[in-house]
């Protein structure tokens, strides 16, 4: 989910230059979460005047884009002022200016909103409005927020007047799914509304003058004031600056000694990486709350008082500097995005899988299931580890659907000119939507008359939009080279098809709900696995640091995690390593085995458990001792053995897991190497994608 950031001077004058050139190095500062396109909104001459100005690629473009507008008056100065600005990386809708944020209610931009997240119940909330009367000109969800904001804003004409935080509550009260938003509006000039619910929000406060308190009220729709004060009164003893004998019906932080709004200047954004060069006081908005800042003063509102939720939201100063921000507390982005996954999991889930009803639904395939049904064989074709994710969703994908699935590696499906037939469903699963190898495979499937399906990370890549049909995985941009939790979003999106497309079978019913309710764990699993990093930390440094080669076993839906690790450990640490089919031990690679050569084996509990026990024997004779990677309470594996427990799924869904301690070896690998892991040779330079203008 991408950039939001917005800047507001009160009582501080600024001109039009000073404002846009904010609003764009806010954006600059925000460019290394990855984006499609960009826009800004801000004042016009005129209080009842809205500019936006959005393009598609990157920051600078736009930049060039508002430098161009001859028009615009840069040495025009505003006491108060509200500007705005978005980064995209689109969940709904191709990159294109259309689909750019701010997205507006109309034409005139009543009102104008930038999203990051996604809304789930769009279509239905777009059906409404559309029956309303209202023309919608993007594909993206953000655009009924806008509409459906004017909307409301026009059935209330006549009665008591909203305030635009009352206004907005009733907005996102219809709104389901995932966003952080801000609204600004021609019908209350210089305010803003800030909202979030699932993706982060927070804001910078800059003033000369010293805040009379370092916490703003939260201020609780359903409470009167002196039911708030009867409430407190009795909780309170009256010298606790929470008295309500002191409480007005105002945040008490942005006024002056005399009681008079004070200069101040906000700046809003959905990381602190574009806030810190500006002020390090900041306040960080709860899921639900709405910041409005009017008249230079921040409220923050709410619309019930929720047990435990404080009822005061403090005013932080961030101690980190602007590189530590961009990564978090992390190192390096592959450690960051590893950490993702509980979170980015539950983006691909979103909105797709009923977990009540266990039921699947995926908007963007269901006009052709009947067609991928019917077809005589599914060929899966990719790289790389999009390449793995499609091996370890190939058994469960023939089991419930019962039709044949092959695995292919572009380049040599491509090299075999691999006979491809109309009644072939293609599926074409890449990250970046952009691998060369996997365009022109699907573009020799298209010639062939083939149903061609794509699984990508990327909206408006060359495979999502020369595909026929397909899913986007929603696992947010993923900066570092190395794939983490693109792979684990992509095997999930491939389960969810393989779920969704034999929903039509009663004998699959209990495997579907088994899969379905262990989706609904996995998120607390993997943070439970993430949670071993220190071991396999250890693990890495005291065992394998010094070691020329590492071979990775398993069997079944753990081959799959396999290939994937061994390709990690490759790619990053430049250490050799090789993922097996314990299957194939016999027949050739045992020969590696012997007490020098290290061994991770995968030996989780499913139906072929027994056969990787007698891997472990055949290893074991050869006075290797293999790292076991298994589950939790599996009695079986003595403590005894180097073992690396972790929770178990069911069978198909176990890779999610295991993969986690080989992507996290592979990370202490590299950096124990002292490889940079982000700019891994052979890497897309991370250099090219932080470029800040
Ligand atoms: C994975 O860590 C590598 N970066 C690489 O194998 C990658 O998976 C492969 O190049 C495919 O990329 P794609 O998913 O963007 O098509
Ligand atoms: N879902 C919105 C869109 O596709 C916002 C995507 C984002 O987080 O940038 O436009």
């Amino acid at each position: 989910m991408c950039g939001i950031f917005a800047y507001l001077n009160h009582l501080v004058e600024k001109d039009r230059r000073f404002i846009v050139t904010t609003l764009l190095n806010g954006l600059a500062r925000l460019e290394y979460r990855g984006y499609d396109s960009a826009g800004i909104a801000i004042n016009g001459d005129k209080d009842d005047q809205i500019l936006t100005y959005k393009h598609v690629g990157k920051v600078s473009a736009l930049r060039q884009k508002v430098a161009a507008d001859t028009r615009l008056d840069l040495d025009h100065a505003f006491m108060t002022h509200t500007g705005v600005a978005h980064t995209r990386w689109a969940t709904h809708g191709q990159p294109s200016q259309v689909n750019a944020h701010p997205q507006r209610s109309d034409p005139h931009s009543e009102f104008i909103v930038v999203h990051n997240g996604i809304i789930t119940n769009f279509k239905e909330l777009r059906a409404v409005l559309e029956k309303k009367g209202y023309v919608f000109e993007s594909e993206t969800d953000t655009e009924c927020i806008a509409k459906l904001t004017k909307y409301l804003f026009d059935s209330q004409k006549g009665g008591k007047p909203l305030t635009f935080s009352a206004l907005v509550k009733a907005v996102i009260k219809e709104l389901e799914g995932a966003f952080a938003i801000i609204v600004k509006s021609v019908h209350f000039p210089n305010e803003i509304v800030a909202t979030r619910r699932g993706s982060p929000l927070l804001v910078g406060v800059k003033t000369d003058k010293k805040l009379k308190v370092d916490f703003v009220d939260v201020e609780f729709a359903n409470e009167t004031p002196d039911k708030l004060a009867e409430d407190e009164a009795n909780l309170l003893s009256p010298t606790d600056p929470q008295h309500p004998t002191i409480r007005r019906s105002q945040s008490r932080a942005f006024l002056s000694e005399d009681g008079l709004p004070q200069p101040m200047e906000y700046f809003i954004a959905s990381d602190p990486s574009a806030i810190v060069e500006h002020t390090k006081r900041v306040l960080y908005l709860e899921d639900d709350d709405i910041g409005h800042i009017a008249e230079g003063e921040l409220h923050i509102h709410r619309m019930r008082r929720d047990d435990g939720m404080s009822s005061i939201r403090s005013i932080q100063t961030l101690e980190m500097e602007i590189a530590e921000i961009m990564k978090g507390s992390f190192d390096h982005f592959m450690q960051k995005e590893i950490y993702e996954q509980p979170e980015s999991v539950v983006n691909t889930m979103r909105g797709r899988i009923n977990f009540d009803t266990r039921t699947v639904s995926l908007g963007g395939l269901r006009a052709y299931l009947p067609a991928i049904r019917r077809c005589r064989r599914i060929v899966f074709i990719a790289c790389g580890s999009s390449f793995n994710a499609c091996l370890a969703t190939r058994a469960i994908f023939e089991e419930l659907t019962e039709i044949p699935v092959n695995v292919e590696l572009a380049s040599d499906f491509l090299d075999r000119r691999t006979p491809i037939f109309r009644d072939d469903v293609c599926v074409f699963v890449s990250q970046s939507g952009e691998t060369i190898d996997a365009i022109q495979a699907l573009r020799y499937c298209n010639d062939r008359g083939a149903l061609t399906v794509g699984v990508t990370n990327t909206v408006g890549s060359s495979i999502s939009r020369e595909t026929k049909c397909g899913i986007h995985i929603n696992a947010g941009p993923e900066i570092g080279v190395a794939s983490t939790k693109a792979y684990t979003s992509q095997y999930i999106g491939l389960i969810l098809v393989a779920l969704q497309l034999s929903e039509d079978r009663i004998s699959m019913a209990q495997r579907r709900f088994d899969i379905i309710d262990d989706l609904a764990k996995l998120p607390l699993y993997i943070k439970e696995t993430l949670a071993l990093d220190q071991e396999l930390k250890a693990l890495a440094k005291h065992l394998l640091i010094k070691e020329k080669s590492l071979l990775i076993m398993g069997r079944g839906y753990q081959h799959a995690a396999c290939l994937e690790g061994a390709l990690k450990i490759k790619e990053v640490s430049y250490m050799h390593s090789e993922g097996i089919l314990a299957g194939e031990l016999k027949h050739g690679p045992l020969a590696l085995v012997d007490e020098a050569m290290p061994v991770i084996l995968i030996m989780t509990r499913d139906s072929l458990y027994p056969k990787v026990q007698a891997a472990l024997r055949q290893v074991a004779a050869r006075k290797a001792r293999p790292i076991i990677l298994c589950n939790q309470g599996d009695a079986a594996i003595a403590d005894t053995d180097t073992v690396i427990r972790v929770p178990q799924l069911v069978d198909c869904l176990q890779g999610l897991v295991t993969v986690i301690p080989l992507q996290l070896m592979a990370y202490h690998l590299a950096v124990l190497h002292g490889v940079d892991v982000d700019f891994p040779r052979n890497g897309m330079p991370l250099a090219e994608m932080l470029t800040v203008e």
